[in-house]
């Protein structure tokens, strides 16, 4: 008889762990099911694009950041943007996808991605699809998990291009201003700035004022340290300002790209010190290379429990981790009952300023501007 087939896809920006995660479920999977995997996201879903996926074709990518799958980031299929007579047209293409699995005997699809990615996952299951959601994001922001992989290649990045960035700062005495991703949330700048031993850490959670940076940069002068370690999330801002929009991608489910804040701040701060201020966005090198051994163990085990969901017939439902141990949530509890279609931004989890991690890093002497 021949075997179910299973379809896998990522979607949303690529995190380290996602290749782990295909891994791991093929592994899983393969005895009882075939395997597919469709290429750049729901594109790869809309245009029946697919590699067989298997455990000699996903041997050796354990350990690499990326996807083999590839992503995309703009093709939500119930918002579809196609070209017709030379004007852009937005439909809902859904069905199309849903036949497209009916022909190939696809008969459940797990997706991998982030808030948009999963929002059309949920859409799909509304529509009678076997769909299974695996969280992924390097900025560790959503609710209904503990922790996604991805975030901890992250912070082992920056904490690595902190200390590099340490030595150069102190043979110049200068300030410098580094800028993390994270969005909205300030995870990766917290850990990676604790971790990292930066003397600043600003997060979009606790709004900063120059003067109490110029403040922190002048007490370690004081005690002959004339260099200072500032680290920034993307979408941190001062108070009473705003989030700096490094690009608007118009066709994007999450359109605002932040960017541009150490360079702001680097250029509020000269004014004030006597230090010369330089700025470093670590951008996406904190999204590449290979996978940490915690995201690749991570990744494993959502793997797995994915598989485990899927063989337990849990449809509709996202893998996630809660208090240390893999558990399944509904997408729609997720991401809200929003109508389908519609982007949902998630539930989306922030710095507390008030948690011990931030009391921590108060405790040992780093501002946070506030
Ligand atoms: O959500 C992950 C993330 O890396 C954010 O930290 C960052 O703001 C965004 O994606 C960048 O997206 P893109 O790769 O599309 O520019």
């Amino acid at each position: 008889m021949a075997k179910k087939k299973i379809g896998i896809l990522t979607g949303g920006g690529d995190a380290p762990g996602l290749n782990a995660v295909i891994y791991s479920i093929v592994r899983s999977c393969h005895e009882k099911y075939d395997l597919i995997g469709y290429r750049f996201g729901y594109r790869g879903l809309y245009n029946n694009d697919f590699v067989p996926l298997t455990v000699e074709s996903t041997s050796g990518i354990l350990h690499k950041g990326g996807t083999i799958l590839y992503s995309s980031n703009k093709d939500n299929l119930f918002d579809y943007a196609e070209e017709e007579n030379g004007v852009v047209v937005k439909r809902d293409r859904s069905d199309v996808a849903v036949a497209n699995m009916k022909k190939e005997g696809v008969e459940y699809l797990i997706v991998l991605g982030g808030d948009g990615t999963l929002t059309s996952a949920r859409d799909f299951a509304r529509k009678g699809v076997n769909v299974i959601g695996v969280p992924k994001t390097i900025d560790n922001d959503l609710s209904s998990t503990d922790t996604t992989f991805g975030f901890d290649t992250a912070v082992n990045i920056v904490v690595e291009n902190l200390g590099r960035l340490h030595t150069t700062a102190e043979s110049h005495h200068r300030v410098m201003v580094v800028e993390v991703m994270g969005r909205s949330a300030g995870w990766i700048a917290l850990h990676a700035g604790i971790a990292g031993s930066a003397d600043v850490i600003l997060i979009p959670e606790i709004p900063y004022t120059v003067e109490n940076v110029v403040k922190k940069i002048k007490a370690r002068e004081a005690i002959g340290k004339k260099f200072t370690i500032v680290v920034v999330t993307e979408g941190a801002a001062e108070k009473g300002g705003e989030a700096v929009v490094g690009r608007v991608v118009a066709d994007s489910p999450d359109a605002i790209r932040f960017g541009g804040i150490a360079a702001k701040l680097a250029n509020d701060l000269e004014k004030h010190v006597d230090n010369e201020v330089r700025h470093v966005t670590l951008g996406h090198i904190q999204r590449g290379g290979d996978t940490s051994p915690a995201d690749r163990l991570l990744s494993i085990r959502y793997g797995v429990k994915a598989a485990d969901m899927l063989e337990k017939g849990q449809f509709g439902n996202m893998v996630c981790l809660r208090n240390g141990a893999m558990d399944s949530e509904s997408l729609e509890v997720v991401l809200g009952s929003s109508a389908t279609g519609s982007t949902s931004m998630g539930l989306s989890k922030r710095v507390d300023p008030s948690c011990e991690l931030v009391q921590t890093a108060k405790s040992i002497g780093i501002s946070f501007g506030d």
